[in-house]
Order: structure tokens, then C-alpha cells, then sequence
């Protein structure tokens, strides 16, 4: 159990996901601190400065690595500044947050796929085509040599009602502008509070390995915004699909293992859409 002695730690408190980790965890009145690079902020910790720098405590529960360069256009244009925090530095820190007891939750990927295979088991070889997901196999591949105190949690498209896409949509189709949703573009949506709650229960589990959360299906970017449409009661004649500018992956799904898909079992993608489109007025 977490205590004020062993508080679970978030690397990347800002962040979506680590943001929503660290109130749920509050609201349940469990120890727990969470990282910011931001000036006054505590404790601080910056993957680009020394680690000398990282202020850490001397004994942790757990703690969920969630903090990166979480943009593909960065990762593929600064490839070397990118990967010294997703790579790197991370590393780095794990090895840090091993020795003070934690278990360790590392935040990866669906992008260490190619993507041209539906549901990649947790057993198929990483075959990244992104600078990204290249780093994210990369820490993955060292992080597994820490042993069994390390779980690798590979999500696919986290979907939230403060997406920036979808409001972007909305604020269109209210005003009844055209959108140019990426008909060939696909993505498995699993829910943030599903995602806080899975990883919270491995954390506390203390479940080792690679673990997959992923919903059951993917749905087209085209798809997305007809239901956004019908929603808002707007003719789909304002959506004009068009194909991405560079070829995308055919699958964002990945495979369950039984045992996890027993334990986290992520709703529906189409109950996903169905809940989030119901948060947009
Ligand atoms: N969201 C998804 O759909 C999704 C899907 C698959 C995997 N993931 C993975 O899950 C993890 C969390 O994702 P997210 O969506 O919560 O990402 P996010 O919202 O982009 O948050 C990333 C956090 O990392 C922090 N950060 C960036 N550079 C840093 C540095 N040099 N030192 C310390 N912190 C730094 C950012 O700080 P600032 O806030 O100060 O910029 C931000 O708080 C990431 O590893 C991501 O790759 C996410």
C-alpha cells in the first residue's frame, strides 16, 4: 500500500494522462506526488536537465513514467532532442525510481506496430515506422531488462471530451463549416478515466511485463465526425473526407492478453464514441 513513507510518483503531472492519474488518486485519498517541469512547481523534474536536478523522494510505492515528447512531427523533426528525453532520461529515471522500491508503470505505445496487422499480440516483435515509436521500442526493449518490477503499458488513442479535434469539429459544424475528416486514417479509442483506472489497478497489482489496452475495434477519423455530426443535428453534407497527406497505419488495435482483458476490460469503441460525443453540446 502507498504511504506517505512510499507515495506512488507521476512523472509528468501536466499531461493528460498523468494529470488524470494524480486526481484520481487524490480523490481517493492515496499518497501521491506528481512531477512538473514548471518553474515553482514541486517536485520538479525535467527530463532535459541533469538529473541531478530531478527532485526525487527516497522511497516510492509505485510510479507511472508518463511524462515525454508525446508529438510524432517532433519526434521524427528533432529525432536526437526527442529521444534523449523518451530514451535516455527516462531510463535514466527508471533506473533511479528502481532503487527506491518503486514498481514502475511505463507509458508506451500501439506505434511500436507497423500497424498493417490487426491486434499485435504482446509476444510480436516491435516494427516501428515512426521516430516516436521507434523511441518508445527503444526504452521498452532496455526497460525490460529491469526485470519484473516493470510493467509496459501499450495504449492506443487515448480519447477524452476536451480533445482538440473534436472541439474543433464541433465549433465548425455548429456554425455549418465544411470539415475534411482523414477518411483513410483509423484509431482503437479507449476512454482516459478507463485508462487512469486500468493503470492504477496494475500499479496496485504490481503486474509485470507488457500489457495491452486497446478497444476491440478501430474506427475510421471520417466515421467520427458523421457521429459528431448526427449529434449535433448538422447535415453531413458539410463533411468532406479526404485522404491523409502520407500513407497511415491500416490498424491501431492491439491484442489483450486473456488474463488482462479479464482484469481491464476496456468498453466498446462504439460505447467509447457513443459516451464521449454525449459530453459535447
Ligand atoms: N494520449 C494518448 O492517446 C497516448 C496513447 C499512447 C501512449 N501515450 C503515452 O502516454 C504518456 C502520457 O501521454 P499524454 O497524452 O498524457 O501526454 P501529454 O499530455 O503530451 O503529456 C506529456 C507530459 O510530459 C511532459 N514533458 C515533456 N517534456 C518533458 C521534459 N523534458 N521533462 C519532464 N516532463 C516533460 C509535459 O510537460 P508540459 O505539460 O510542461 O509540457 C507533459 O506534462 C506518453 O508517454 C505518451 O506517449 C499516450
Amino acid at each position: 500500500m502507498a504511504s506517505a513513507d512510499h507515495p506512488v510518483l507521476i512523472v509528468g503531472g501536466d499531461g493528460l494522462i498523468g494529470r488524470a492519474l494524480h486526481e484520481s488518486y487524490r480523490a481517493a485519498g492515496v499518497p501521491c506526488l506528481a512531477t512538473s517541469r514548471r518553474a515553482g512547481q514541486h517536485p520538479r523534474l525535467d527530463l532535459a536537465a541533469l538529473p541531478e536536478t530531478w527532485e526525487l523522494a527516497d522511497s516510492y510505492r509505485a510510479a507511472f513514467l508518463c511524462a515525454g515528447r508525446t508529438k510524432l512531427a517532433d519526434c521524427e523533426a528533432y529525432p536526437a532532442e526527442t529521444a534523449l528525453i523518451n530514451v535516455t532520461r527516462t531510463i535514466e529515471l527508471a533506473r533511479k525510481l528502481g532503487e527506491r522500491g518503486a514498481f514502475i508503470v511505463f507509458l508506451s505505445t500501439n506505434l511500436v506496430f507497423d500497424g498493417n496487422k490487426a491486434f499485435p499480440t504482446v509476444d510480436d516483435a516491435p516494427n516501428p515506422t515512426t521516430s516516436y515509436g521507434q523511441q518508445k521500442a527503444e526504452a521498452e526493449k532496455i526497460l525490460r531488462e529491469l526485470g519484473e518490477r516493470v510493467a509496459i503499458v501499450r495504449l492506443t488513442k487515448v480519447v477524452h471530451p476536451a480533445m482538440p479535434l473534436l472541439l474543433d469539429w464541433a465549433g465548425a459544424l455548429r456554425r455549418r463549416e465544411v470539415i475534411h475528416p482523414y477518411s483513410d486514417m483509423v484509431f482503437s479509442p479507449i476512454p482516459l478515466e478507463y485508462v487512469s483506472r486500468a493503470l492504477q489497478s496494475i500499479a496496485s497489482c504490481q503486474t509485470g511485463g507488457v500489457i495491452h489496452l486497446s478497444a476491440e475495434t478501430d474506427i475510421s477519423y471520417e466515421s467520427l465526425a458523421h457521429s459528431l455530426a448526427t449529434r449535433l443535428d448538422v447535415s453531413p453534407d458539410v463533411i468532406q473526407p479526404q485522404l491523409a497527406p502520407a500513407p497511415t497505419p491500416r490498424f491501431g488495435t492491439l491484442r489483450l492478453r486473456t488474463e488482462d482483458a479479464a482484469l481491464l476490460k476496456p468498453p466498446a469503441a462504439a460505447e467509447t464514441i457513443r459516451e464521449l460525443l454525449s459530453t459535447v453540446k
